[in-house]
């Protein structure tokens, strides 16, 4: 079997496929790359009570790939493009082949799917960290939970301006329940939950539209959402409102936070 594992800038993954191609994955935080692999690795075969004789090769993608020199316990260990294995993954996980993926996690990568071709389209240093890092500075939490929690509560009215603030009535596609400004509102009595919702909202709209417009210049309707920032049903509810104004489909497979290592792992 090949193991793929992504040393992302946030969290370390460990993918690989099953003998009835099931998903067999695990997830670090990132430490050190070294580390967090080596580990993650680790944790991989003795979880799955994998034999080392068993595994032929090892792929490794990701930004702490490059730290990484040689083989990994022995075993026979490639480097594989992240772009290249973000297409992979996100194609074999939403079992299309004419996609544009949108990977959000530490930050966003846009990639394009044109059947065996894969074109990394460019995309936005907004992303899961951006969350967390505004987070950290303005309600004074950087844990992922704990800004969701407080987001689920929020009241996005007292932080960003609508387009019904503004006017009496909708612009042009745009209805009146579309953000006009992030944070252009920003009221005295925003609560930790707005502000928190307020970031959020930000993040996925700005993500959300990068990747309507990448996926328009390719004449393509459908994005395929990977990475950790996949599985947020607060992102996913924002992306979803983009979907109907823009008639872009977005798209969150199931398993999409292991999409990189996924491809890694069907990497040649
Ligand atoms: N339980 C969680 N723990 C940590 N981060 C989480 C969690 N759930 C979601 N996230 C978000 O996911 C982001 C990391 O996503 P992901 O693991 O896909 O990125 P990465 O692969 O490490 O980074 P990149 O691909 O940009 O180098 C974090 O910045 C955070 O916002
Ligand atoms: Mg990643």
């Amino acid at each position: 079997m090949v193991i793929g594992i992504d040393i992302g800038s946030t969290t370390t993954k460990v993918a690989s496929l099953g003998s009835n191609n099931e998903i067999i994955k695990i997830k670090t935080k990132a430490i050190d790359a070294i580390t967090s692999a080596t580990g993650a690795f680790g944790k991989m075969i003795m979880e799955n009570h994998f034999r080392l004789e068993d595994i032929e090769k090892i792929n490794i993608t990701g930004a702490g790939s490059s730290k990484i020199t040689g083989n990994l316990f022995g075993i026979r260990t490639d480097k594989i493009d992240e772009m290249s294995a973000i297409g992979i993954g996100g194609k074999y996980l939403s079992k299309k082949d004419q996609i544009i993926i949108s990977n959000i996690g530490t930050g966003t990568a846009i990639i394009q799917v044109n059947g065996d071709i894969i074109t990394h389209l460019g995309g936005t240093g907004v992303g899961g960290g951006t969350i967390t890092g505004l987070a950290k500075e303005l309600i004074k939490t950087s844990e992922y939970s704990a800004i969701v929690q407080y987001a689920s509560q929020g009241n996005i009215n007292n932080v960003d301006l609508n387009i019904g603030d503004i006017t009496e009535t909708d612009i042009g596609f745009l209805s009146k329940d579309f953000t006009a400004s992030n944070f252009g509102k920003m009221l005295d009595i925003a609560t930790k939950e707005d502000i928190a919702l307020g970031i959020i909202n930000m993040a996925y709209q700005v993500i959300g539209m990068v990747s309507v417009f990448a996926a328009r210049s390719k004449n393509n309707d459908i994005v395929v959402v990977t990475g950790f920032g996949s599985n947020n049903p607060l992102g996913q509810k924002i992306l979803t409102h983009i979907s109907k104004a823009y008639s872009i489909n977005f798209e969150f497979p199931v398993d999409a936070e292991y999409a990189t290592a996924i491809g890694a792992a069907l990497s040649k």
